[in-house]
């Protein structure tokens, strides 16, 4: 029969689950998928004794990672050798959009200082082309707000929201206490990312391109 959403999401994070190895530092993604492969994860470390070390991306991840009993670390303190995380949207170049959950900033740390990070995506996150159904979230500096609006009207954008807050009045404030901008573009560029992080306030980009990933689907 048709094979659910959920069993998809389980198959990649069990997928995952089986790269662990003894001593590993791993970073930790955000989301519901990464939540499953932590949960297999952790699992397989009870069961095998293994010793590993987590680098959380988010607030959530490192709470999750102590329910499940994973020593957590900091990039402070360790380099992660792999990690995992998921995304919004992937293309078929691997190119990603992600920041859904706020976490976009420390995502992208954790991903720039591991030497590969597996993205794990169910079908309905794959595109023909990027942009297709979500904005591209900016990390903004609450004081640079106007100076981020004005300047991104000399870029090719079609539509530029604040991120609200649905169970609160007043936007989201991410962990840094910064608000999210969502900006639709019609046509992502490889050099969109840069060229969006040099604006003064734009803390990061849910633009993620470059990177060591590679793509875990079923
Ligand atoms: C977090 O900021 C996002 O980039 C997540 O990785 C993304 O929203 C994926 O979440 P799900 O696995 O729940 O779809």
């Amino acid at each position: 029969g048709e094979i659910s959403n959920r069993d998809r999401k389980d198959k990649v994070a069990q997928q995952v689950s089986h790269f662990v190895k003894n001593g590993d530092v791993i970073g930790i993604g955000s989301g519901s998928t990464s939540f499953l492969a932590l949960e297999k994860i952790a699992k397989r470390v009870a069961e095998e004794r293994l010793e590993i070390l987590a680098v959380p991306t988010s607030k959530e991840a490192e709470m999750n990672c102590s329910y499940y009993g994973l020593t957590t670390t900091s990039l402070l303190n360790h380099q992660p050798d792999w990690g995992f995380d998921g995304a919004d949207e992937v293309d078929r170049e691997g190119r990603l959009i992600k920041g859904r959950g706020g976490a976009l900033f420390a995502e992208k740390l954790v991903m720039a200082s591991a030497a590969k990070t597996y993205i794990l995506v169910d079908d309905s996150k794959h595109v023909a082309k990027l942009g297709e159904k979500f904005a591209i979230p900016l990390e903004v500096d609450p004081r640079a707000v106007h100076l981020v609006e004005t300047t991104l009207q000399k870029f090719d954008c079609d539509h530029v929201q604040m991120r609200m807050a649905k169970a609160k009045d007043g936007p989201v404030l991410t962990e840094a206490g910064n608000v999210l901008m969502d900006v639709r573009f019609a046509h992502i560029p490889d050099t969109l990312e840069k060229e969006l992080s040099a604006i003064p306030g734009v803390i990061e980009t849910g633009l993620f391109i470059g990177y060591s990933v590679e793509i875990l689907t079923v």
